[in-house]
């Protein structure tokens, strides 16, 4: 992978969040050796404090920027020779989609077409748009998500990621744009935000709270190691094939109930925590995936097992409580201004 990457200039949109700030890591890294340019708007999910110990790196340049401002998104075109794109920016909580919709129409919708737009006058020559199996819709019992496999988004988050594939998609067939589509399944690891199921759930049990489980616990999940996902996503711009959608999955479908005891078990607390809640609307029963695809052709493969994942995940949390106590009083928000302000106007 690595030579790929040598002279090029990829700019990383999201770099700021969970799966970005791992893809920024691994893309600065001497497997890849890549210059990295991270344009993230810093909502309330982008922490530059997830990347202190990269930012200093001389390939490394954060610029901030909301790519559903075209001026904005034209400007970093113009000032950075970019080669790459990997798109990664979004709203991404479903529960807050839920609540407020416009937004991730305004961010995931609006904001990719800026990046292609831009992408095409530039002339940039890959182009990773990163999605997610929520787009394919709710499984029964059996079976998996294919690439495939219809598009049938049940939320406004998975809406609004379906239709930024379909721009992508048009992207290539009118414009001949040098795209590439992942769709993985529910990631975790460290830097995620404490509003997913695993950091929630992790966070709320150290402070003995109350783990606030959906409906009846069933709903059934695939887990992707965060560190997996980004090997994945640095091996399809690498070597993926224009036009083409990759499926992502970490061969780890388990019911979310079993994953919070799993959860509670290895941190030593009592089941007792676990809160039955009323269900969220609409709630996907069941995502698996089919990621046979990017196996045959591109030789990428899961390496973490949910068990040593979710011991590792647990262990960082236990030695961040730093990070997230920043981030659950909101401190990791004035960071930008005390690290880059010599930068704003
Ligand atoms: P995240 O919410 O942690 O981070 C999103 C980042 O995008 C943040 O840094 C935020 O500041 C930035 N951002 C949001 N709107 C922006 C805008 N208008 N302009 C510029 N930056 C903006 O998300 P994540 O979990 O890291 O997910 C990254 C991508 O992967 C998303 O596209 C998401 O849909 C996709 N995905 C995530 C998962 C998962 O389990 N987390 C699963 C499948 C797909
Ligand atoms: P989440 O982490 O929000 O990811 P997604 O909705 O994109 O799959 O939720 C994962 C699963 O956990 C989902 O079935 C909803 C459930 N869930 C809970 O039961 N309780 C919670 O507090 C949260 C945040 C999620």
């Amino acid at each position: 992978m690595s030579s790929n990457f040598t002279d090029k200039t990829v700019l990383v949109t999201g770099g700021a969040g969970f799966i970005g700030s791992h893809l920024v890591r691994l893309l600065l890294s001497p497997a890849c050796g890549a210059k990295v340019i991270n344009l993230d708007a810093l909502t309330y999910a982008g922490n530059l404090e997830s990347l202190q110990d990269v930012e200093k790196h001389p390939n490394y340049r954060f610029v901030k920027a909301d790519i559903s401002v075209a001026d904005e998104v034209r400007k970093v075109f113009e000032d950075h020779s970019i080669d790459w794109v990997a798109h990664l920016a979004a709203e991404s909580h479903v529960d807050r989609s839920i609540l407020s919709a416009s937004v991730f129409v305004t961010s995931n919708v609006l904001g990719t077409q800026n990046l292609l737009d831009c992408a095409r006058e530039f002339e940039v020559q890959r182009f990773l748009h990163v999605s997610t199996d929520e787009v394919y819709g709710s499984l029964g019992s059996e079976g998996a998500f294919h690439e495939t496999t219809p598009l049938a988004p049940n939320s406004p988050y998975s809406a609004s990621k379906a239709s930024s594939d379909l721009l992508v998609r048009a992207a290539f067939h009118t414009h001949g744009a040098p795209v590439v589509t992942t769709r993985c399944s529910n990631n975790y690891g460290p830097y995620q935000f404490p509003e997913k199921l695993i950091p929630l759930m992790i966070s709320n049990a150290l402070q003995d709270k109350a783990l606030p489980v959906y409906g009846d616990g069933k709903n059934v999940r695939d887990w992707l190691h965060v560190e997996d996902h980004a090997q994945a996503l640095a091996t399809v711009l690498a070597g993926g094939k224009a036009g083409e959608v990759y499926n992502i999955g970490g061969n780890c479908e388990r019911e979310n109930l079993t994953v919070v005891k799993l959860l509670l078990q290895a941190l030593g607390k009592s089941e007792d925590l676990i809160q039955f809640v009323k269900d969220r609307p609409g709630h996907d029963r069941r995502y698996a995936i089919d990621a046979g695809k990017i196996r045959d052709e591109l030789g990428w493969e899961p390496s973490w097992n949910l068990e040593r994942g979710l011991a590792e995940t647990i262990r960082w949390y236990q030695d961040s409580q730093d990070w997230v106590e920043r981030v659950k009083s909101g401190a990791y928000r004035e960071y930008y201004a005390t690290q880059y302000g010599d930068r704003l106007a």
